[in-house]
């Protein structure tokens, strides 16, 4: 959809992207010093392949001070981005034919990442009516004696569903009872608008002992490019991710991880200004989209995504991905389709866009859907 939007765009078009992934926001100024500094200092070697020290100790600091963790530095692996790290926790846990749960809608690399490790993903999908959050009896219901993992991901890609502290503990007990690890991205952590964020690893001792906590620098600081995800782990799991990433990638890149100390030293004030935008810009959309006659949505409580059904409209496209070809061609407006996430009747937009475009891009989508 985004090289369809591009090609579009380069032949001159106006498109309207609803389809970014990231913050349109620029990585705050003492971040981007602290790397040219790096830089000139000579910061341009190899570092211990878990990433520097300096970032190691930050990080834990950092886990204890906002989510209440307590991982030693030697727990943290710093990774290529978050995506790298929960790459590097499905490799360190899951061997083949292992079950992983899968919670749909769902972030479509985890599919993909639990495949390349050897694992079975397992869906258990959540409908909209549910806020996206699949009853623990249905999450039970799915564990068989081979399951071995579950992946979290609150506040998710792609509904913007968080988890509340009650669900947390539900799910908690569930992977204490059958013995499982879960694997919990915390990557939108600081975006949550509803209900504050909470570490599952924050609620015990024994759901941190199975638990991988992942986050990083990318959506809380608008580091997309630098490449810097964390992950907190059990000794053994750290080690053994640390270990995978010696042979892989070695460390990320040094100057980068001089960027995410700094960005760890910074204030709550230039994250908070970034979430207040985006609470703007989600009431806006939110608005927009329910006006529109056919498309119904709840407020989604984090992250930078509407999740919208749109099935009243499929009937003459069949799927959600020929109603959003129809959108990019008709009102010119990027969008991604729900299956793409298994949450078929859906489009996913982001509202990391600007108002102008935001309101712009919904008039658009209004008229072409009225054609429908
Ligand atoms: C749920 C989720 N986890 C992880 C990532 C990737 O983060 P990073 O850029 O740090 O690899 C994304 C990016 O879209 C995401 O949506």
């Amino acid at each position: 959809m985004t090289a369809k939007a591009r090609r579009l765009q380069s032949e001159g078009h106006d498109v309207v992207s609803f389809a970014a992934g990231e913050p349109d926001f620029n990585t705050p100024e003492p971040v981007c010093e602290a790397a040219i500094k790096a830089l000139r200092d000579g910061v341009t070697k190899y570092t211990p392949s878990a990433g520097l020290p300096a970032l190691r100790q930050a990080v834990a600091a950092k886990l204890s001070r906002e989510n209440g963790l307590a991982y030693d530095p030697d727990q943290v692996v710093v990774s290529c981005g978050a995506k790298h790290s929960v790459f590097n926790a499905l490799q360190a846990l899951i061997d083949p034919g292992d079950e992983v749960l899968l919670l749909a809608p769902y972030w479509m690399t985890y599919r993909d990442q639990i495949l390349l490790a050897g694992g079975v993903p397992v869906t258990v999908a959540a409908e909209a009516r549910e806020g996206f959050v699949p009853s623990i009896d249905r999450l039970r219901e799915a564990v068989t004696p081979r399951t071995r993992a579950l992946i979290l991901n609150s506040p998710s890609n792609p509904t913007g569903a968080t988890f509340s502290r009650a669900q947390l503990k539900e799910l908690a007990a569930l992977a204490i009872r059958h013995d499982l690890w879960v694997v919990s991205d915390e990557i939108y952590e600081r975006l949550t608008y509803d209900t504050p964020h909470t570490s599952l690893a924050a609620l015990g001792r024994d759901v941190a002992e199975r638990t991988v906590t992942v986050t990083g620098c990318s959506k809380t600081y608008a580091m997309t490019g630098w490449r810097i995800g964390f992950a907190a782990a059990p000794r053994p799991v750290a080690q053994a991710m640390s270990n995978l990433q010696d042979q892989v990638t070695s460390n990320p890149t040094s100057f980068a991880q001089m960027g995410a100390i700094a960005a760890l030293e910074l204030g709550p004030e230039s994250v908070e200004a970034m979430r207040e935008e985006f609470l703007r810009r989600r009431d806006q959309m939110c608005q927009r989209l329910r006006a529109i006659p056919g498309v119904t949505l709840d407020t989604p409580s984090g992250a930078f995504y509407c999740f919208p059904d749109v099935s009243p409209f499929l009937e003459r496209f069949g799927d959600d991905v020929g109603l959003a070809d129809f959108l990019l061609e008709d009102a010119l407006v990027a969008t991604i389709p729900g299956s793409v996430f298994e949450g078929p009747g859906h489009l996913r937009l982001s509202y990391a866009a600007s108002p102008a475009d935001i309101e712009k891009g919904l008039e658009r989508v209004a008229d072409s859907l009225a054609k429908l």
